[in-house]
C-alpha cells in the first residue's frame, strides 16, 4: 500500500497524465496512468506538479525590516549598505528570528522549500550569524536553510573581517562568501577573491560570492573567482551573484570570459527583482537594466540560477517568497520570451537553483524525495504567466500547505452569472 498517489499531472518536462506514488517520504514510482492501492490519492486534474521552489540567493537576516530605521532614499546598493549598518546596531536576536521564521512561513505557503541566505559576519557579536542558526535549527524539519559567511562590510576593508567570517563557519554556517567589489580597490577585491576561495579549499566548504555587483564595467572579479575555481580545484561548488557588471562589459571581453567562467564550472545567479531596481541608478538615458547576460551564460554550459536576494529590507520595498514572481521578472529584463527561454526562467528557480546550491534528493524523480508542488497551472509557462496558487505543496510525502484555488464569481450586465478562475483562461 503506497502512502500517495498523485494521478493525472502535469510535470515541468512536458510529460502529461503521469501518476507519482510516494513511499516513506521517497518518490518510488513516475509513470504514465499507474493506479495502485494508496492510503491517500489525488487526482491532479492535468494540473503542473513541479520539483519545490528553491532561492540560491537571500538576506534572511535583513528581511521585513523595511522602514526600520527609515527607507532608502536614493534606492542605490550603496544607500542600503549604509542603511543596513544604520539598523544593525538597533538588531536584537529574538526580533531577527522572529522576523525570519515569518518569511519562512510566507516561503513555504509559495512552495519554496530550499533557501540560500547569506548572513553578515562584519559585526564581532555575530548576532545575525547566531540568530540565522537559531532559524536553520528551527525551520529544519520543513525547509532547507542553507547559510553563507557574508562580510558585508568587505572581508579586507572592516576591521577583524576575516577573523569574524572565519568565527561564522567556526559556528556551523555553510558556505564562504565576499564581496569583492565593496573592497577598497581592484587588487584588494582580487586578493579578497583569492583569500577567501584559499579558505573554503582548505574547509572543503562551497563558495558563494556576490561579485561584481556593480555597474562598472572593468569590475572583472568574476575572471579572478573563475581563475581562483581552477587554480584550487573547486570545480562545481563555487557561484558568483549578480555578475551585473557583465550587463556593461565591452563585448569582446565578454567573448573570453563567458567560455572562461564555463570551463571553471562556476554557476551564476542573477537577482531580477534587484537588479533591474539598484542598478543604473546613476544613468540618465538610455538606463541600463543591470542583469548579467542570462541567456548568453545559458548557452554557454553555465548553470544559471535566479534569486529573490530581498524582500522588504533596506535594498527592497516588496516581495512575498513567490520565486514565480523572480522568474516572470528575469524573463522580462532578460527578454526571454520564447517558448525555451520562458522554461529555462522556470528551471532557474527550481532545478538550476537546486543545483547552485548542491542539494541531494530535488526532483521528481524515482528515489528522490517526495517533495513537489501542486500548481494551479498546467505548465511552466502558464505558472509563470499566472504566478499560479500553489494549491498543495509537500516535503518529504508530509503536506506542509494548501491553499484555495483563485477564483471569482462574475456578475456581468448582460452576460450570465458565472465563475471564473482567475486570471480567466
Ligand atoms: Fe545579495
Amino acid at each position: 500500500m503506497l502512502d500517495l498517489l498523485i494521478t493525472q499531472a502535469s510535470l515541468p518536462d512536458g510529460r502529461t497524465h503521469m501518476s507519482v506514488a510516494v513511499q516513506g517520504g521517497r518518490i518510488v514510482e513516475v509513470s504514465e496512468g499507474l493506479q495502485a492501492p494508496a492510503h491517500q490519492t489525488l487526482d491532479a486534474a492535468g494540473q503542473l506538479l513541479s520539483p519545490p521552489f528553491c532561492d540560491p540567493h537571500f538576506h534572511m537576516d535583513a528581511t521585513l525590516s523595511y522602514g526600520l530605521p527609515r527607507v532608502n532614499q536614493s534606492g542605490t546598493l550603496l544607500e542600503g549598505i549604509a542603511l543596513w549598518g544604520e539598523l544593525k546596531p538597533l538588531l536584537t536576536e529574538e526580533a531577527l528570528v522572529e522576523r525570519a521564521l515569518t518569511y519562512c512561513d510566507w516561503a513555504v505557503a509559495k512552495g519554496l522549500l530550499a533557501i540560500r541566505s547569506h548572513v553578515d559576519t562584519s559585526d564581532p557579536s555575530l548576532l545575525p550569524v547566531r540568530a540565522m542558526l537559531e532559524v536553520k535549527r528551527r525551520v529544519a524539519p520543513y525547509l532547507d536553510l542553507q547559510l553563507v559567511a557574508f562580510p558585508q562590510d568587505g572581508v579586507l576593508r572592516s576591521p577583524g573581517g576575516f577573523d569574524n567570517l572565519k568565527r561564522a563557519l567556526d559556528l556551523g554556517v555553510d558556505v564562504v562568501g565576499g564581496i569583492p567589489h565593496f573592497e577598497r580597490t581592484m587588487s584588494e577585491g582580487a586578493a579578497s577573491v583569492k583569500l577567501l576561495c584559499e579558505l573554503a579549499a582548505e574547509r572543503g566548504l562551497p563558495v558563494d560570492m556576490h561579485c561584481d555587483e556593480s555597474d562598472d564595467p572593468l569590475s572583472r572579479h568574476i575572471e579572478t573567482l573563475a581563475y581562483e575555481t581552477q587554480r584550487l580545484g573547486l570545480q562545481g561548488r563555487v557561484n558568483g551573484s549578480h555578475l551585473t557588471s557583465m550587463h556593461s562589459m565591452d563585448n569582446y571581453y565578454v567573448s573570453k570570459l563567458i567560455p572562461l567562467i564555463a570551463e571553471s564550472g562556476v554557476s551564476a545567479v542573477a537577482n531580477p527583482l534587484i537588479n533591474i531596481t539598484l542598478q543604473g541608478r546613476h544613468d540618465t538615458y538610455p538606463k541600463r537594466r543591470g542583469m548579467t547576460r542570462v541567456p548568453e551564460l545559458m548557452g554557454a554550459g553555465v548553470t544559471v540560477a535566479f534569486g529573490h536576494d530581498c524582500v522588504m529590507d533596506p535594498w527592497y520595498s516588496l516581495g512575498s517568497g513567490d520565486m514565480l514572481e523572480v522568474a516572470h521578472m528575469g524573463l522580462h529584463v532578460a527578454q526571454m520570451t520564447s517558448q525555451a527561454g520562458m522554461r529555462q526562467c522556470f528551471d532557474a528557480v527550481t532545478v538550476n537553483a537546486a543545483k547552485v546550491m548542491g542539494l541531494k534528493g530535488h526532483g521528481i524523480e524515482v528515489g528522490q524525495d517526495a517533495s513537489f508542488v501542486l500548481l494551479q497551472a498546467r505548465d511552466p509557462i502558464e505558472a509563470i504567466r499566472l504566478r499560479a496558487t500553489r494549491l498543495k505543496v509537500w516535503r518529504k510525502g508530509r503536506l506542509l500547505s494548501v491553499s484555495p484555488a483563485a477564483q471569482a464569481t462574475l456578475s456581468l450586465p448582460g452576460r450570465p452569472d458565472a465563475t471564473a478562475f482567475m486570471p480567466v483562461r
